[in-house]
């Protein structure tokens, strides 16, 4: 489990998430914050339970709207592989803990997929193969509140880790036009661009591209 600590003196002023933002900083370089005894505020990310999946279908919809996934859906997902499903979760003292953001990854062979339109048609946890040794990252999302922070990018890093204790040969994934900056931080090249793929959803998908991350 992972963990940022937010010290004394730069405490989050006011975390409600309808009210005004945490400091940017303050769940940006956790480097910057050394650990302290008088930690307020902090976000760890952990592998999700399966008593998580409801709170992590509401946030799938903010993140995704009509593109969500479903909860039946984020459990065959969970189910298919738990390590690589992980939640940030925010606490607070004195506050309920709150889940901003969620990744998920599945195990695919290397020629898969022949045509990406194909695999549009159907829902990604039925692409799971169990002998794969590709991870492929079907979802990554933050909450909009608390988005900027570097939440997506320690996501993305703890997913590569889970690759790498699987011994897979890659990861990859379908980046858009938006994203590619930040999975490039994480190492990721791009592939290819995808440009038949997602035309209904280019207003959530621009430009999208196949990026991976060789982990050998
Ligand atoms: C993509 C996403 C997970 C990034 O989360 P995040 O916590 O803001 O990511 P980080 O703070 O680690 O990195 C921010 C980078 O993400 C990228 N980014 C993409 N969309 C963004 C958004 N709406 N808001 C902020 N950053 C965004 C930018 O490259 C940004 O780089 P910058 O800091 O130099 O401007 C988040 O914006 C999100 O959930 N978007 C909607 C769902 C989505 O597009 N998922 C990825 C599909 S490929």
């Amino acid at each position: 489990m992972k963990q940022d600590q937010f010290g004394e003196g730069r405490r989050m002023r006011n975390s409600g998430l309808s009210g005004p933002r945490p400091e940017p900083a303050l769940l940006g370089d956790p480097r910057r914050f050394a650990p302290t005894r008088t930690a307020t505020a902090r976000v760890v990310i952990r592998p999700a339970r399966p008593d998580d999946l409801e709170e992590a279908t509401l946030l799938e919809r903010r993140v995704w709207g009509r593109m969500a996934a479903t909860l039946n859906e984020l459990q065959r997902r969970l189910f298919a592989l738990p390590e690589s499903f992980l939640l940030a979760e925010l606490q607070r003292p004195g506050r309920l803990r709150q889940l901003v953001g969620l990744s998920n990854g599945l195990l695919w062979s290397r020629d898969f997929p022949r045509s990406y339109v194909e695999y549009e048609k159907i829902l990604p946890s039925a692409s799971h193969n169990p002998r794969g040794d590709v991870l492929y990252l079907a979802s990554l999302g933050v909450d909009p509140a608390l988005r900027g922070r570097g939440l997506g990018l320690r996501l993305v890093q703890e997913m590569v880790e889970v690759g790498r204790r699987r011994h897979l040969k890659l990861v990859r994934l379908i980046a858009n036009h938006r994203t590619r900056t930040l999975y490039a931080r994480a190492g990721f090249e791009i592939v290819r661009p995808l440009p038949r793929l997602f035309r209904q959803q280019r207003d959530l998908m621009p430009r999208p591209a196949l990026m991976e991350l060789p982990l050998t």
